[in-house]
Order: C-alpha cells, then structure tokens, then sequence
C-alpha cells in the first residue's frame, strides 16, 4: 500500500469510511482515531500512544494481538490454495479439518458447522435452517422466534429484528410481518419493579412463566425458537438467574421449540471454556452461534454449530434433486479456518481456558473493589466478561440521567491514561484479552480508579452528582 500522510488517512477515513453504530454528528467534525499496531494486550495509535486493549477488539482478540504464528499459518495457506469454491461437492482441508474440531469441542451431539463470514450471518443463517427444518418436518407455520430484551445479535436483517435493544431500531425498519417477539431481559440487576423482592430462584421461575406464557399465546405449533447469549453482552453484561438457561431449555423441549445459543462473545475461552451453554449453564441447546474469538479476530468467521437431529432433517432433500439452497462464497475459507484452526492450537497449548479460570475471578474482585465510588452502582460479568454500572448514587442505585453521559466520561478518561473500556449508556464494559495477566489487571484497576475519580468530578462540576 502506498504510504499516507496521518492526516490524508483521517480524511480518507472521514469522508469515505462508513462506520459501524457511529454517532454523525460527531463524527463528522472529529472523525476517528486511527489504530496502527497492535501486539499482545496493547494497540497503538497513529500517534505512537500505547493503550491497554481492555476490550480484545471488540471482544474478539482473545489470544491477544500480533501473534507471529498465525501471520506464518495464514500466509502459508494463501500460497497454498488461497480460495475455491465450497458449493456442492467442493471442498478444501482447513475447511473439513475445523469443522470435525468444532464438533470435538462443542458439546453434545453438536456435530455439523455451517460456515459465515461472522456473527450475525451465523444467527441470520441459523434462523433460515430452523424455519428449513420445521418445513420439513411438514410443521409450517412454526414460524415464531422469541428473543429478549436487551439482547444483541447482530446487524443484518433478521439479527438486527431479534436484537433487543431497541433503541438501536430507530428510524430502520422492523420484518413487516413480525414473527419475533421478545420477553423481559433476565437481569438480576434491573429485576423489574414486583420481581425486587424475589429470591433468585422466584426471579428465575418469574422469567420462566413469562417465558411459558408468550408460546401460549403464540401457540405452540407456531413457536420454532429461542434466541439467548449465555450472558448478555452489549446489552450491558447482564447476569441472568441461577437455574435459568435450564428452566428455558426445559420449556423449549416441552413445547418443541429450538434452544438458540447465541455464544459470539461467551465461546472460545472468555468465560473459561470453548463454550459455556453446557459447561457452565449445564445445558445442552440444539444450535450454538459462534464467532469472535474463533478465529481471534485475525480473520473474519463465524458459525453455526447444529445438533445431529437439526442435520438429518435438513440435510434430507425436500424433492426429488432438492438442494440445500443456503450458504456464502466464503463459507469455509480455507484462509479463516487455518486462523481459527491455529487459534485453538495456541487455546489449547498455552491453556488458555485454565488461565482465564484462574485470572478472571481476580479480575472481577479488583474491579468490584473499586464500589466505594458513590457512583459505581455494581460490577457484574464472569471471568474475562465485565461490565460496570454508574449510578448517582449507588445507596439508592437512582440511575443518573442519559445526558450525564457517564460511560463516554469514563472511557474519556480511561483512554486518556492508556485504557481502552467500551462505554454503552450508564455502563462500561471490559473484556481485555484473554492472555491478560495480573498484573495487567492491576494496571487497569488502578487506570479506572483514576477514571472514576475524574468522571466524579466532572459529574458534581456540571451539577449531575
Ligand atoms: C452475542 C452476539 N451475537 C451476534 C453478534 C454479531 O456478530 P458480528 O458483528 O460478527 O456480525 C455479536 C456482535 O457483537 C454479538 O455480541
């Protein structure tokens, strides 16, 4: 590429650029601050300023950045057979080689991968094959898929519809003919006004019946699935009730409708697992959506992984010569699966799973030790997986006004001593890589320490505290 000026990059990146979830009017004054390196648990910018990745990417680098044997792996594919097609009969080693891992790593009879570019491809896709399956199955108009709110998967048509934050769904258009709904958030932080005083089991069966309730409604026959992530993640990192994956597993079985697990962000170690449907929610869904951390954000893929019961109904063909009429160019390519495959070598040798269940409890106890904040409202999350809620005042939790924009302040200030935290509202989340040791962690409390104390005194200067 030829060398540009810093300037001509952020011009370039302003006026042609079109970025993800940006606010424009900002944007188009400030443009963005261009990331130029990265190694490790650090990036760097174009200034040469050196941050702390506190958010892997975007919850994705979790073997860390810069790896040198996954530059040697991907450059050693793309000489050897960058590209072919995967259609039909077709197919390349790295392709099959991953895909027989996936089904040795993801639980159960979860055996067959159906391959995406990323992760809301892979919930996209994995809808289209439920509504394929109960056609199959001569079940036609099981059509519902029932989500929840303050969920997020992803942002093409059908993800963005089952996404539940629905601030993010302003001004775009809904599916006209709505075949999702979504139920209450399970959240034991924001248990809604009635559910304040129940124990956690009362708040798990409360979710359970609403849960019960809404395929009522719908009907059973016209109920195909449910969509969760194990823990939801840009929704804020919430924390669902002991027992309740289970209980919803329970009552998908019941009424014969499919257990989605949205597990983009909780699969490949950030939890301490490759995933955490079964291993730590002790339940087995018939569909897990991965992508992230698969391939560590070194190349873009996604999945779906299916139970063997989705695969013999649909991979039976629907006539005479009927095919299986679903899939992209770049499903399966060979270059994103050597990544991915490279990527779970160094999981597994470096053991990475095992120093995330050793770090990650320390991480939440550092964070958690900064509550004396009158505003720290709570830290909450699991292992590598972290979230903290501002508050005004965290006697009361009264929660501090959207214009107090404390999430930005904090990450203002968290960016201005070399921390990288995700602001979302009131919260901020972290989610550093999963090779974060840690004393990195020490660095990061003591960064958001500082952060905090700032945000406070902005927040009572501009009258909010
Ligand atoms: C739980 C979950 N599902 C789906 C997606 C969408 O993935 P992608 O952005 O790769 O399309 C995301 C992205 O953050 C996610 O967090």
């Amino acid at each position: 590429m030829k060398e540009y000026s810093k300037k001509e990059i952020w011009e370039m990146d302003k006026n042609h650029f079109i970025h993800p979830y940006t606010n424009y009017q900002t944007f188009k004054q400030e443009g963005s601050q261009v990331i130029n390196e990265a190694s490790g648990v650090h990036i760097t910018d174009d200034n040469g300023v050196k941050y702390l990745d506190g958010i892997a990417g975007l919850w994705c680098v979790n073997i860390g950045h810069g790896r040198q044997e996954m530059a040697d792996a991907i450059a050693e594919q793309v000489l050897k057979m960058q590209y072919y097609n995967p259609f039909g009969h077709s197919s390349n080693v790295p392709g099959a080689v991953l895909a027989a891992k996936l089904a040795e790593l993801a639980p159960g009879d979860l055996n067959h991968v159906f391959y995406t570019c990323g992760g809301s491809t892979a919930v996209d896709s994995a809808i289209r094959l439920v509504h394929f399956y109960n056609n199959q199955r001569g079940k036609t108009n099981k059509k519902q898929i029932i989500s929840r709110n303050n969920a997020y998967h992803g942002s093409t048509y059908v993800a963005a519809n089952l996404t539940g934050i629905h601030a993010t769904k302003n001004s775009f258009d809904r599916i006209a003919d709505s075949w999702i709904s979504h139920l209450s958030a399970a959240d034991m932080f924001h248990r809604p006004s009635g559910a304040e005083q129940l124990n956690e089991a009362r708040y798990t069966q409360f979710l359970v019946d609403e849960f019960e309730n809404r395929i009522n409604q719908l009907g059973a026959d016209n109920v195909a699935a449910f969509i969760a992530e194990p823990i939801m993640g840009a929704g804020g990192v919430l924390i669902a009730p002991s027992g309740y994956h289970q209980a919803m597993h329970k009552i998908c079985q019941q009424y014969d409708v499919l257990y989605i697990a949205d597990e983009v962000v909780t699969s490949f170690g950030r939890l301490g697992h490759f995933f955490a449907s079964d291993a730590i929610f002790g339940m087995l869904p018939d569909i897990i959506i991965t992508a992230k951390g698969i391939s560590s954000g070194y190349i873009p893929l996604g999945a779906a992984i299916i139970s063997d019961r989705l695969y013999e109904v649909i991979s039976k063909p629907q006539c005479e010569g009927g095919l299986l009429s679903i899939g992209y160019t770049y499903a399966g390519h060979p270059v994103a699966c050597v990544a991915a495959l490279k990527n779970i070598e160094i999981l597994e040798r470096e053991n990475i799973c095992a120093h995330v269940q050793d770090v990650g409890p320390y991480f939440q106890e550092m964070v958690g030790s900064l509550s004396d904040f009158k505003i720290f409202g709570e830290s909450r999350g699991m292992n590598l997986m972290l979230g903290v809620e501002f508050v005004a005042d965290n006697e009361t939790n009264q929660p501090l006004p959207d214009d107090a924009d404390v999430g930005n302040r904090v990450f203002e200030h968290c960016r201005n001593h070399g921390l990288i935290v995700r602001p979302l509202g009131n919260i901020i989340v972290m989610s550093p890589p999963l090779i974060v040791t840690k004393e990195h962690i020490d660095s990061m409390t003591a960064i958001l320490r500082s952060a905090i104390e700032l945000t406070m005194s902005d927040l009572v200067k501009d009258g909010y505290i």
